[in-house]
């Protein structure tokens, strides 16, 4: 009895493991990209912050290929411009308008400019990508400039661009896509990218938790809400060249559309996702890597801040011997 028992446990286990190995096959490899055009309406517009380099401008392409208008928000006008041309060769049938801001100043600043700009447009589309992260440093050594444009560029224009954007949405009962962009790093959190890793954090939990509030309200029901967890992605961010583990920004808007409608919180590249899947299964694992990974880090920042110092004392030695 007892044994047939444990065949039956075993077997079930053993299905639902064979159900999850499915599903990511599916989800990661061979899911065909979702047309979004139909699932959120024609001509209508995406909105990117941050949306003139690395992830920001590869939903931008990606969004354009589509046959989404494209609305670009960042502080660099020529960049701005080279995403738009490059979304237009893509597909000429498009809009787009390009606006260069500072997205970091206070929202209570801006959100008359955003407003106005975003009112007469029919919204499809909502990607929160602006972000910025600083060097690894300790907290208590941390500028408090740095963290509170942190605080500014991840958190807040996030809140104000969501609302701005959700409520025409509830109002009309409208079908609507919100992708926030959180981190791996907020997952198990990174020593010395302390404040990083909390902003990231924040997003998963802020979108799980705007998600299930979605579900519940009138009106909003048609909102699909996606907060994305990469790891490592070559971009400026990182600096880091493309690899097995740290994908080209292309992969991730694909790897976003195809798992559209599955779970609210996700890792779009596959490997990425493995690991997040097995932090949070041993978070005590994951908190290890991270720390010596995010220590090694600490190390080339503080070599590389040692060799600055050392240039600069060296330049100003010359300089006085000049004179
Ligand atoms: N790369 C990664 O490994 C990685 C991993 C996990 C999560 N993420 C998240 O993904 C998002 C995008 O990261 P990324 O690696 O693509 O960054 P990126 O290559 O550095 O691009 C950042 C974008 O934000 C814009 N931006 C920066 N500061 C701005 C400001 N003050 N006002 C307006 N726009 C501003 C930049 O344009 P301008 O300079 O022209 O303003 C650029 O378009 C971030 O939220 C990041 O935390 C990245």
């Amino acid at each position: 009895m007892l044994l047939a028992l444990l065949w039956i446990i075993g077997f079930i286990t053993c299905l639902r493991l064979l159900h999850k190995l499915v599903q990511f096959v599916w989800y990661h490899f061979f899911r065909p990209l979702p047309n979004l055009r139909k699932n959120f309406g024609n001509d209508k517009w995406a909105v990117i912050t941050g949306g003139s380099d690395g992830i920001g401008k590869e939903f931008a392409l990606e969004l354009a290929k589509q046959g989404f208008n494209l609305v670009l928000l960042s502080r660099t006008e020529s960049k701005l411009n080279d995403v738009k041309s490059e979304a237009l060769e893509r597909n000429p049938n498009i809009k787009t308008i390009i606006h260069p801001i500072d997205l970091g100043q206070s929202p209570l600043s801006i959100i008359d400019e955003i407003s106005d700009l975003l009112d007469p447009l029919e919204i499809g589309v909502l990607v929160n990508n602006v972000g910025i992260s600083i060097p690894a440093c300790e907290f208590h050594l941390q500028k408090d400039n740095n963290n509170t444009l942190m605080s500014s560029l991840n958190i807040k224009i996030h809140l104000l661009m969501t609302k701005l954007v959700t409520r025409k949405w509830i109002k009309s009962n409208q079908q609507g896509y919100l992708i926030n962009l959180s981190s791996s790093s907020g997952i198990v959190g990174s020593p010395w990218l302390s404040v990083y890793s909390g902003t990231k954090g924040w997003i998963d939990t802020w979108s799980r938790s705007l998600g299930s509030e979605f579900e519940q309200i009138q009106g909003a029901k048609k909102i699909t809400v996606q907060s994305l967890q990469p790891s490592f992605v070559s971009t400026k961010m990182t600096g880091m060249r493309p690899s097995l583990f740290c994908p080209h920004p292309k992969v991730i808007p694909i790897d976003c559309f195809r798992q559209i409608k599955t779970h609210t919180s996700i890792a779009p590249y596959w490997i990425h996702a493995l690991f997040n899947g097995f932090f949070r299964a041993f978070p005590q694992i994951g908190g290890w890597v991270m720390n010596k990974e995010t220590k090694k880090l600490l190390i080339r920042v503080k070599r590389y801040q040692k060799r600055q110092l050392e240039k600069q004392k060296q330049l100003e030695k010359q300089n006085q011997e000049k004179i």
